[in-house]
């Protein structure tokens, strides 16, 4: 067991036990029994009703603990004085505020986010996780979370496993969290090569008959949403490495055009949701960022609604590639707005204090490439805790990629995130 670990599971385990709650601490919310009342200078600030934190200052509150919140989905989350304002709400003041390595939660990402001019801050999460309350509790806080991404729940294999046959459970669970927490939801994703039933992969199709299919996938699914969710990663991952398309069931059968064919049907299915293609190596320059900017240059030429493009920023601690905010603002120049939408930066474990200072550092450089970008609407990491990051599965020997230990304890990065914004 590390330090951070040890330091994590002591704070966890002690909180009970106190009297009051220290500067960032929980101090109310659904399930919490421990201390209920906040250390001298701060006050108990009600989030949502899974979590109240103990805040800087005293100026704050609305909204009490003991008050029966209404959700607001479409406003803007409840927070306390922005702190880039001036004045004396909050001992926040003008100095860089630090989050409590170990702890819960911290000054507020989503809270720093949107004093930077970003619409939120988020992360992913994923149906099995709903059950575990103190991630939820987190998770739910939205000084911390402004938005929310199913990672995998309203995905095709997820909504049609069978053709025609649709399912919605486990995607709806997911919105009706973000939406009972008064958080935006990013919904992910209508056409992917991956994680596709097998009805379509090894369907015997035609031009037309895989367009008609990729299309009633696209309204069932988007018209089920309709008005709910802020935006769709419409088409994801459409391009090989080096900026050819890649060739799936979609591109082969319907060729390039099923990118088009697929914006047009979201639109139609929910005319206000932002439309997105999202993808991964594209954070710097390079052949797969300029095959996105041709083709969303094409798209925009024909008339086709395209509104926004994801960068997914799967990205290696001490492996940035740089020009990461010039390539955002190219992406912008095209007249979209741009998100990084599945942020997490792994490790070769294990990890070393050197490691994490550096993954600091990697993702200060991150949140401030998209903070410099006015059309870079939000960042959202692929899950916060290390509890539940894809990436030791995925990539053998590597893993501590999200700015919380698996203890759901603050690490190093979040501090480097705050220092983005
Ligand atoms: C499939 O049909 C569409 C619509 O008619 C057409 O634009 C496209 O070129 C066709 N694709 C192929 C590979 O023939």
């Amino acid at each position: 067991m590390n330090r951070l670990v040890q330091f994590a599971t002591i704070a966890a385990f002690a909180a009970p036990a106190l009297a009051q709650s220290a500067e960032w601490g929980q101090c109310g919310g659904q399930g919490w029994t421990g201390p209920t009342t906040c250390v001298a200078g701060t006050t108990c600030v009600f989030s949502n009703p899974y979590y109240s934190q103990c805040l800087p200052g005293t100026a704050v509150p609305t909204v009490t603990p003991t008050e029966t919140p209404t959700p607001t989905p479409t406003s803007t989350p409840t927070t306390t004085a922005k702190p880039s304002s001036s004045s004396t709400a909050t001992g926040t003041g003008g100095a860089a505020p630090t989050a409590v390595i170990g702890a819960a939660t911290g000054p507020g990402l989503n809270k720093y986010a949107q004093a930077a001019g970003l619409k939120y801050f988020g992360s992913a999460t994923d149906n099995p996780e709903l059950t575990d309350q103190p991630y939820i509790a987190i998770l739910s806080n939205t000084n911390e979370f402004g938005q929310i991404t199913p990672g995998n729940s309203m995905k095709w294999d997820a909504t049609e496993p069978t053709q025609n046959t649709f399912t919605f459970s486990g995607g709806d669970a997911i919105l009706n969290l973000a939406k009972g927490n008064g958080q935006i939801l990013r919904a992910h994703n209508l056409v992917w090569y991956s994680q596709l039933p097998s009805w379509v992969t090894s369907g015997s199709w035609t031009n037309a008959t895989l367009t008609a299919a990729m299309t009633n996938h696209i309204s069932n699914v988007a018209g089920h949403y309709k008005g709910e969710v802020y935006c769709w990663d419409a088409v994801n991952e459409p391009f090989n490495d080096d900026g050819t398309f890649r060739t799936d069931v979609f591109y082969n059968t319907i060729g390039q055009s099923y990118i088009a064919t697929a914006l047009q049907a979201a639109r139609k299915a929910d005319p206000n949701a932002k439309l997105y293609i999202n993808d991964y190596n594209i954070e710097g320059p390079g052949a797969k960022s300029t095959a996105m900017i041709n083709l969303v240059t094409s798209l925009k030429a024909q008339g086709v609604p395209i509104d926004g493009i994801g960068v997914q920023g799967h990205l290696i601690v001490g492996e940035l590639p740089s020009g990461i905010e010039q390539n955002l603002a190219a992406f912008a120049a095209l007249g979209v707005e741009v998100a990084i939408t599945e942020l997490d930066i792994r490790m070769t474990l294990p990890s070393t204090p050197a490691l994490l200072a550096q993954q600091q550092k990697d993702y200060q450089t991150v949140v401030a490439a998209c903070k410099a970008v006015s059309a870079c609407v939000g960042i959202t990491i692929w899950d916060y805790t290390d509890k539940y990051s894809w990436v030791p599965a995925t990539f053998s020997g590597q893993g501590a990629a999200c700015p919380w230990d698996a203890n759901l304890g603050i690490k190093a990065a979040y501090n480097g995130i705050l220092a983005g914004f």
